[in-house]
């Protein structure tokens, strides 16, 4: 099915139909390697646009690996914030973007971003069994009654229970590793408080099977692997 490139362009990028239609009159951009300038002209499936000779990807749906530096919101737009779809370099912006799942603004590491809610419930749902790790610099050394508390399912401090998670300690007892499913708000940060602890870094290293790339520096991205992406689905019950 063919589209024209104004409208073909413009549901892939974050600019405007109008400041799309003056890229295409101004000659910046291509298909298949030839300069048009009619915004009315059809893209086909298989063509190759490009935007000032950045590739423009033709999926409909994408997969963002972010590692998320503090002091960054993830939300889709924040006036005033910094978000995490800022951090994302500009042949990567869609306007149907949205990261799934939050992290604080002070919580570091991956942040899965798509425009597939429908893939985005599935790492999500608490009822997926995705599990998603922390890890965690406390205040406190933790203690080893840490580990049942976690197993049991932590009473938060608004009375309501947390599913069954995995605290694992490291050699370094103000440093350990969290696994659970949920993602409720602040949820780590309650759980450590509900046992009289505080939590002083949060970094997320995991979401289902698939580890944060140890090559992006905080606030880069890349797109996530077709292997990634069947992994995080085969990391989730049905
Ligand atoms: N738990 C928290 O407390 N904060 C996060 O950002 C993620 C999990």
């Amino acid at each position: 099915m063919s589209e024209r490139l104004d409208k073909w362009l413009s549901d892939r990028s974050a600019d405007s139909r109008k400041e799309i239609k003056t890229l295409i009159r101004g000659r910046q951009v291509r298909v298949n390697d030839a300069v048009v300038t009619d915004p009315g002209h059809h893209v086909v499936p298989g063509d190759t646009v490009s935007v000032r000779g950045v590739v423009v990807t033709a999926d409909q749906f994408v997969y963002i690996m972010l590692n998320k530096p503090q002091g960054v919101v993830s939300v889709s737009s924040a006036p005033g914030d910094r978000t995490v779809i800022d951090l994302l370099p500009p042949q990567m912006r869609r306007p149907d973007l949205f990261p799934a799942g939050r992290l604080d603004r002070d919580t570091t590491g991956f942040v899965l971003i798509t425009n597939d809610g429908e893939f985005a419930h599935r790492i999500l749902s608490p009822k997926k069994h995705v599990d998603k790790v922390y890890r965690v610099s406390l205040r406190d050394p933790a203690q080893e009654s840490y580990i049942q508390a976690f197993a049991d399912g932590l009473v938060l401090g608004d009375g309501t229970k947390c599913l069954s998670a995995v605290l694992i300690f490291s050699d370094d007892p103000r440093c350990v590793t969290v696994r659970l499913r949920e993602g409720r708000y602040h949820q780590v940060k309650r759980m450590f408080a509900s046992l009289g602890n505080q939590v002083v870094q949060l970094h997320r290293e995991s979401i289902g099977t698939v580890l944060l790339d140890p090559a992006l520096a905080p606030g880069e991205c890349r797109p996530l692997t077709k292997e990634e992406i069947q992994k995080m689905l085969d990391s989730s019950d049905g």
